[in-house]
């Protein structure tokens, strides 16, 4: 997503205006907490927790409430503003959101963040190829991953939770035989492993992405799956604020649609994970058994409308999508810590020109809605589409 470092400063500016004569007997609510945050990861911090609605996925939603001329469906654009969902630090610069997005974040509220831009970044696509190339892994870390440290150590009051780079070791065990996946696999495991070991603060609790049922489910995929991922883990020092993993990210898959969505397609007899439910236990059980934390929270965000895809490999914008469950800790299942929402939802998977260096051919399918404008970027007419076929609705 582009993002100016102006536009954030002249918001933190905003945030931190002091408060106006007519309001001063009500004192503002400070950032965080009273004292330092410690969150212990071997519980869920979601029963304690609400996930922040963040101030740029608010100003996201104000914008497209603007565009919007019905009044009954602007009336329930303007609530999806205050739906907690994570800020993705996609590049070096766009950690300038992050100070802005802590200013409001009260103290029974966490900061989602998604740390996404290692080097050769989406292997295994083009839509979101990120700034860093492969071999720039010394930049990820002094660059980025320091950066990002540096400033949740200067808030511990406030509380954090971290999803780490989507897609990243999924890739590395499903797309072993692309050459971009191979470059990228030295980088993305030192990078992550450091990510996991840096990050490892007291206010944070960190959530590894492991894909989804339909790609880490497969029977032949769950063991090496987990002890890829488990690997990483132990590579950062098995850190104590390390909880699990984040499933479904920017994802469609339902939570415990039964016969699942792709139960009856020819190779079903192959993946006993038709639903993410039943995802989180098959894999946390590999999970387990590799050494790993693994309890989950489950993007939530666009799954509100199942029977989409007409495969269950097909993740660009997919046509006629709903934003489903909203955050929660009420998932009724042990292992899953909560329903969030990671994938700000009106914000583009990726483009559908053809013509431009980023274009993946995904999202050019028969069931991707287009026009798209490129991954990261507000498209309105897929906010209002999410939003009229919102299952709850708004
Ligand atoms: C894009 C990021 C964006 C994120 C959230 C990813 O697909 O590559 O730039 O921040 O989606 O919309």
């Amino acid at each position: 997503m582009k993002f100016s470092q102006s536009a954030a400063l002249a918001f933190a500016a905003t945030a931190l205006a002091a408060p106006s004569p007519t309001t001063k007997e009500q004192p503002r609510q400070a950032a965080g907490c009273a004292s330092a945050v410690t969150l212990d990861a071997s519980t869920n911090v979601w029963k304690k927790y609400t996930l922040h609605p963040n101030s740029f996925y608010r100003k996201e939603v104000e914008a497209a409430v603007e565009q919007i001329s019905d009044s009954s469906l602007a009336a329930a654009a303007k609530k999806v503003a205050d739906v907690g969902s994570f800020l993705w630090l996609d590049t070096i610069e766009n950690i300038g959101k992050l100070e802005p997005a802590l200013q409001d974040v009260p103290c029974n509220n966490i900061l989602g963040l998604v740390i996404y831009d290692l080097p050769g970044r989406d292997c295994a696509a083009k839509a979101s190829n990120g700034e860093l190339k492969v071999g720039e892994l010394s930049r990820y870390k002094t660059e980025y991953i320091d950066k990002v440290v540096s400033i949740l150590k200067a808030h511990p009051n406030t509380a954090f939770a971290l999803v780490i780079e989507p897609d990243s070791l999924p890739n590395l065990v499903t797309n072993s035989d692309l050459t971009t996946c191979q470059n990228s696999a030295s980088g993305y495991r030192e990078g992550v492993a450091y990510a996991l070991k840096q990050l490892n603060l007291p206010n944070v609790v960190m959530y590894l992405d492991a894909g989804h049922g339909g790609w880490l489910g497969w029977d032949a995929n769950l063991k090496p799956g987990a002890e890829e991922l488990a690997k990483a883990y132990k590579a950062a020092g098995s850190p104590k604020q390390f909880r699990g993993i984040a499933t479904n990210v920017a994802g469609w898959n339902q939570w415990d649609l039964s016969p699942g969505e792709f139960s009856k397609a020819s190779d079903a007899k192959y993946n006993s994970c038709q639903n993410e439910k039943t995802y989180i236990t098959t894999f946390g059980a590999a999970l387990k058994s590799a050494g790993m934390p693994n309890h989950a929270i489950i993007d939530t965000g666009r799954n509100g409308v199942s029977g989409l895809r007409k495969e269950w490999g097909n993740w660009c914008n997919v046509n006629a999508p709903g934003f489903g469950q909203r955050p929660t800790s009420n998932t009724g299942a042990e292992l899953a810590d909560a329903f969030v929402w990671v994938k700000p939802g009106g914000e583009s998977d990726g483009t559908s020109d053809t013509s431009a260096v980023r274009y993946d051919s995904f999202c050019g399918k028969e069931d991707a809605y287009k026009p798209s404008p490129e991954a990261g970027q507000w498209n309105q007419a897929y906010f209002e589409m999410l939003l009229k076929n919102a299952k709850p609705a708004f």
